[in-house]
């Protein structure tokens, strides 16, 4: 059934798109997309893999990592933060799509993906940008885009493009999220990526058309850690006295993969904790462990962030499915322990200066996974 409309519907918007001139056919707007998928739209557009270029925290770092290595480290970067820039070899930024960061007409033109390879392990097919990869077989997109069906973007392969990461000199890990998912009990009943960063429910895939009414609608918030919902409470506290010392517990009870997922010299998260006195005054405290990877340069300097890694100096995780242990000496007097596992965004390390250069960190925020309250003897 086709509804009268859709047809002219259909022609104008990507008339629109075309008009834009040159070049213009590999150049789609996720607004063009919206038009038809609005609700996916409005949700990618919340995710974080939407501000994967223009956010200022890359930027910033972007800045660092052009003044240490020259202006070249660009076409290096754009692979997996801006991947339209990269695949139209716009390093220029002159199309807008270009700064939509890993945008919709991105991801359904990816024919393959072989994380083996060094650098850009996927396949962008540009002969026909207009051919969206999905996971239907009978998608019936009137006259608006070609539809095939692609088991790849059902497939945890399709998002290791990206988050699976050697760094191509020193051959240290950068993106680790997909072989730790791999080990993982996710991995081995099955649950891809998708299952849980994509989670499904009924709906229509393009309602402006009224298009088929599905079981499995794929949520594109691409939700991560600090997400409510399906992913909240990724990983557990327990605090308990043994032996005269403190025992904590960090228990990874929802991620398929370690914590923290990936984002090697970025990502880290902290267990801290503080020692109150009879009065609830602070005693004492400390950052008892710090869970993520940290990299050195050639020259030995740390932690550094990932272009400039030459070695790992600590690779500290929580793996899938797993419970680690830290231990803690209780000081004199001390008559309640507080424990408190951070997640950080960007490691603290660079936070000071970051601030100092004015870069807007609002939406790089640490958030508290867990917290664990113990009364000491
Ligand atoms: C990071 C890659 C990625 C981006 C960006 C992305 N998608 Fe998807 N999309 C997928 C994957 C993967 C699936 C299939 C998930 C599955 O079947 O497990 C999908 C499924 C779909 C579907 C089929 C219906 C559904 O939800 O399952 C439509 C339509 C769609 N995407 C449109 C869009 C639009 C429009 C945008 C931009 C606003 C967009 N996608 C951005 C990866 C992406
Ligand atoms: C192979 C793909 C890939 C390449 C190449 C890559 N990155 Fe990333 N980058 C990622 C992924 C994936 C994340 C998110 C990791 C996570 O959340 O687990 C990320 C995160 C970041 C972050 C943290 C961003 C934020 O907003 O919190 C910065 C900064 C960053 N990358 C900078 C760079 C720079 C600069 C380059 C080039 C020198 C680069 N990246 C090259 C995939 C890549
Ligand atoms: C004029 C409306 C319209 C526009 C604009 C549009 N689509 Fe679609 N699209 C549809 C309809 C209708 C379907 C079929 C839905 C169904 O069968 O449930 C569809 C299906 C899809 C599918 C599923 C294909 C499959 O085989 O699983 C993907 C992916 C997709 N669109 C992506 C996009 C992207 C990316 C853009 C922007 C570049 C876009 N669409 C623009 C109407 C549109
Ligand atoms: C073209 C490269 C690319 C592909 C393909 C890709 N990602 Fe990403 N992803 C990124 C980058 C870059 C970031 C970091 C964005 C930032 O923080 O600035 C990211 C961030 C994320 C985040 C972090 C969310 C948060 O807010 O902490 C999740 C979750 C995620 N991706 C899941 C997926 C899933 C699931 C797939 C496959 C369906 C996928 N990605 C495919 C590049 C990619
Ligand atoms: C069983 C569910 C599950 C599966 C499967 C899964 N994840 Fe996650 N993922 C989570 C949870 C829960 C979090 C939140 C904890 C966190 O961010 O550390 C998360 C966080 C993330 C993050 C956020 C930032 C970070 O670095 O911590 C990225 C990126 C990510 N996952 C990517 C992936 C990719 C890529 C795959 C497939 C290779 C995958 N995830 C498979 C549950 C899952």
């Amino acid at each position: 059934m086709r509804p009268p409309l859709a047809g002219g519907f259909a022609a104008l918007v990507f008339a629109l798109c075309f008009a834009q001139g040159a070049g213009a056919k590999d150049v789609r707007p996720a607004k063009l997309c919206g038009a038809c998928h609005g609700p996916i739209r409005r949700e990618w557009e919340s995710s974080s893999m939407a501000q994967s270029w223009k956010n200022p925290v890359f930027q910033a770092f972007l800045s660092d990592a052009k003044s240490a290595l020259g202006d070249t480290v660009l076409a290096s970067c754009i692979v997996c933060h801006a991947p339209m820039a990269s695949v139209s070899a716009d390093t220029r930024f002159q199309s807008p799509v270009s700064e939509e960061g890993v945008t919709c007409n991105f991801c359904h033109n990816v024919s393959a993906v072989d994380p083996a390879r060094k650098t850009a392990a996927y396949v962008f097919d540009s002969t026909d940008p207009d051919l969206m990869r999905g996971p239907y077989a009978d998608a019936d997109p009137k006259n608006a885009h070609g539809a095939v069906h692609s088991e790849l973007h059902t497939k945890a392969e399709f998002c290791a493009a990206c988050h699976s990461f050697t760094h191509p000199r020193s051959g240290v890990p950068i993106e680790t999220t997909w072989t730790r998912w791999k080990s993982s009990s996710a991995a081995a009943s099955g649950k891809p990526c998708q299952s849980c960063h994509m989670p499904s429910a009924p709906g229509q895939a393009a309602p402006v058309l009224q298009s088929k009414q599905r079981p499995d609608i794929h949520a594109h918030t691409f939700a991560g850690a600090h997400a409510a919902g399906v992913l909240d409470s990724a990983a557990s506290l327990d605090a308990a006295v043994q032996g005269g010392r403190l025992k904590l517990t960090v228990h990874n009870r929802r991620a398929g993969h370690a914590l923290p997922g990936g984002g090697g010299g970025m990502r880290v998260i902290t267990l801290t904790v503080r020692f109150e006195g009879a009065a609830r005054d602070s005693i004492a405290g400390q950052t008892l462990q710090t869970y993520g990877i940290r990299y050195a340069d050639a020259r030995g300097a740390t932690p550094v962030p990932k272009w400039l890694a030459a070695r790992v100096t600590s690779d500290r995780e929580i793996p899938p499915d797993s419970t680690v242990v830290e231990w803690c000496p209780i000081p004199p007097k001390a008559k309640r322990a507080v424990a408190t596992l951070t997640y950080h965004f960007i490691d603290p390390a660079y936070v000071q200066a970051l601030r100092a250069r004015r870069v807007d960190l609002s939406s790089h925020q640490p958030f508290v996974l867990a917290r664990a309250e113990r009364k000491l003897p």
